[in-house]
């Protein structure tokens, strides 16, 4: 059983560095997340897990607003208030099995790398439906241990992969943690994703360790790790962006 992880400690240190996504990528995840939504506008939209804003205002954006950003650590919480304010936006004290809105209110629901840290997920399900209006959306961006990726970052760090398989519900354990809330599946695709310029670029925001998988691993295993990259990057020319597959499944209610 792998320890639960506090964004509190030292993930909010670094989250907003490590996990910076240039606009044109963010653009891409709205207009992808937009093909899966009710077309009119504007919608409410609830981002569960908001962490320091990443996505947040663009939801705002996107949707026209207004967008709950519900999020249980307080430090990631003051991190999106700083860098990720906007007109739209609220930033609220919560978490997927809590949810500080009344029900029906939300067009939209976001849990983007959030499934794999909610402890209860059938309490997190019925909380969700209870939010989502009838015919609302919920997009769940996360790996599923069914369908592994196999990033870059691996290679250096092996016991990742076990690590992740473990972390990471199936697609099925998701859907059928959502069916008694009556949320069916309605999408399971695949977006790739541009992570970083090149390979240094990558190296270092790898370095900063805003991935919370690293609070799994041996501060020997990370050292080893890094030496592996350099390694690697000082023998290899710089084969260009460092693209990732991420999966998107979408359920209705
Ligand atoms: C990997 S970060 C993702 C943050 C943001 N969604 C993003 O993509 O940038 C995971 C976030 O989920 C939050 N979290 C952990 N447990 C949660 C729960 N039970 N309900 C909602 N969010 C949770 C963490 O505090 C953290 O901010």
């Amino acid at each position: 059983m792998l320890k639960r992880i506090d964004y509190d400690d030292r993930q909010h240190l670094v989250y907003a560095r490590g996990r910076a996504l240039p606009p044109d990528v963010v653009a891409a995840w709205m207009a992808e997340f937009a093909r899966h939504s009710p077309s009119r506008r504007p919608l409410t939209v609830l981002d569960l897990g908001s962490g320091t804003g990443r996505f947040t205002p663009a939801l705002a954006g996107a949707f026209g607003g207004p967008v709950y950003g519900v999020e249980p650590s307080a430090r990631m919480r003051q991190v999106a208030m700083e860098l990720a304010a906007h007109p739209s936006v609220s930033y609220l004290e919560g978490s997927a099995e809590r949810i500080p809105l009344p029900g029906d209110g939300c067009d939209l629901a976001l849990l983007y790398l959030v499934i794999h840290h909610v402890q209860d997920l059938p309490a997190a399900a019925m909380e969700i439906a209870r939010v989502l209006a009838p015919g609302g959306r919920l997009l769940i961006r996360n790996a599923f241990a069914d369908r592994m990726p196999d990033p870059l970052w691996h290679r250096w760090f092996p016991r990742a992969r076990a690590i992740e398989e473990e972390l990471f519900p199936t697609v099925a354990e998701v859907t059928d943690a959502f069916a008694p809330a009556g949320l069916r599946p309605v999408a399971l695709t695949s977006v790739r994703h541009r992570l970083a310029a090149g390979r240094a670029d990558y190296a270092a925001r790898l370095r900063l360790r805003a991935n919370s998988v690293f609070e799994h691993l041996t501060e020997q295993e990370i050292a080893e790790g890094f030496a592996a990259l350099d390694a690697d990057l000082a023998t290899r020319s710089d084969p260009g962006p460092v693209e990732e597959d991420c999966d998107l499944l979408v359920l209705a209610r």
